[in-house]
């Protein structure tokens, strides 16, 4: 449709990628063109199922699903199942009918970016190594996006894998670096940034939708604590990410130079403003209350 805001979501569903998987259906104005799945909350294999059962819960099996990096660029993936279940989701759904398109994630992001060169935002949750793979495969693809946003990285903040490391960078740390020293404008939605959104136990518990989707989401979050009586705070890592693609105005931003450290052992993932005046857009201060006003516009949330 001519003019809706065209999306792809690079994501690994894990419980906050669902939320904003959800979100950004039933957002107004979005059409989301497609998800390309990664490993990195769990196996590709789910985090691919996972996104195929979030669009049938949805009812929207005409979005296609491409999977893709089963591996980061070195080594392998340690999962996140003690954050986001074996399964990678809180709530079960059925088995998808549906299944992944033929093309993989790489060359569907390729195909797509080179088909409608300026008009695609593309919001990346998971580890960057699709990404990656993309600036190999395809040199000057990824140029084509009209806006890369990226959940990842801990700017001047404590990691939550490691003391300086946030997962999705920490899982991928060539790819976050290729990807960050690609020249590519890209607006990086960081932990501190994220931390700045969450909702409580209390508040999970409590939540009241008028929305299937929200239904779905809202039951995510509760399930979410209910596994783990020491948790008290939920993240909105993933849905501040997607929310400042869709809405940039939500989150004051400063433009660094960011290295993502990839030799030392102990740092790696890490995330270092090497200067300011640089080609990253990092969000800084986020409209709280918006945020959450675009939660319950889309989800039908009462928070
Ligand atoms: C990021 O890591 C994952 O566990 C979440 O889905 C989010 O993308 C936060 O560090
Ligand atoms: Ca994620």
């Amino acid at each position: 449709m001519p003019n809706q805001l065209k999306v792809i979501i690079d994501t690994d569903p894990g419980v906050d990628d669902a939320i904003a998987i959800l979100m950004a259906l039933a957002w107004p104005g979005v059409e989301v063109l497609g998800l390309t799945t990664v490993g990195g909350n769990v196996p590709l294999a789910r985090t691919t199922r996972n996104a195929l059962a979030l669009l049938e819960y949805a009812g929207r099996t005409d979005i296609p699903v491409a999977s893709g990096s089963a591996r980061p660029i070195s080594s392998s993936f340690g999962y996140a199942y003690a954050v986001h279940g074996v399964s990678g989701l809180t709530r079960r759904l059925p088995r998808p009918k549906t299944t992944p398109v033929d093309t993989n994630a790489v060359d569907f992001l390729a195909a797509r970016l080179r088909g409608l060169p300026g008009q695609i935002t593309l919001i990346a949750l998971g580890p960057l190594t699709n990404l990656a793979w993309l600036t190999l495969h395809h040199p000057g693809v990824l140029e084509q996006t009209a806006h890369l946003v990226v959940m990842g990285g801990a700017v001047n903040t404590p990691g939550n894998v490691t003391p300086y490391a946030e997962f999705n960078f920490y899982s991928d740390p060539e790819a976050a670096a290729m990807v960050l020293s690609s020249g590519v404008p890209v607006t990086l939605v960081d932990l501190a940034v994220c931390r700045r959104v969450g909702i409580d136990r209390q508040g999970a518990e409590g939540l009241a939708t008028r929305t299937r989707l929200g239904r779905l989401a809202a039951q995510l979050l509760a399930n979410w604590f209910r596994r783990d009586p020491q948790r008290q705070q939920f993240e909105f890592y993933d849905p501040l990410a997607l929310a400042v693609a869709l809405e940039p105005s939500l989150a004051s931003t400063y433009q660094a130079a960011i290295r993502v450290e990839v030799t030392d052992p102990d740092r790696r993932g890490e995330s270092l403003v090497t200067g300011l005046g640089g080609p990253v857009e990092v969000a800084q201060q986020v409209d709280k209350q918006r945020f959450f006003d675009l939660m319950e516009r889309t989800l039908g949330f009462v928070v």
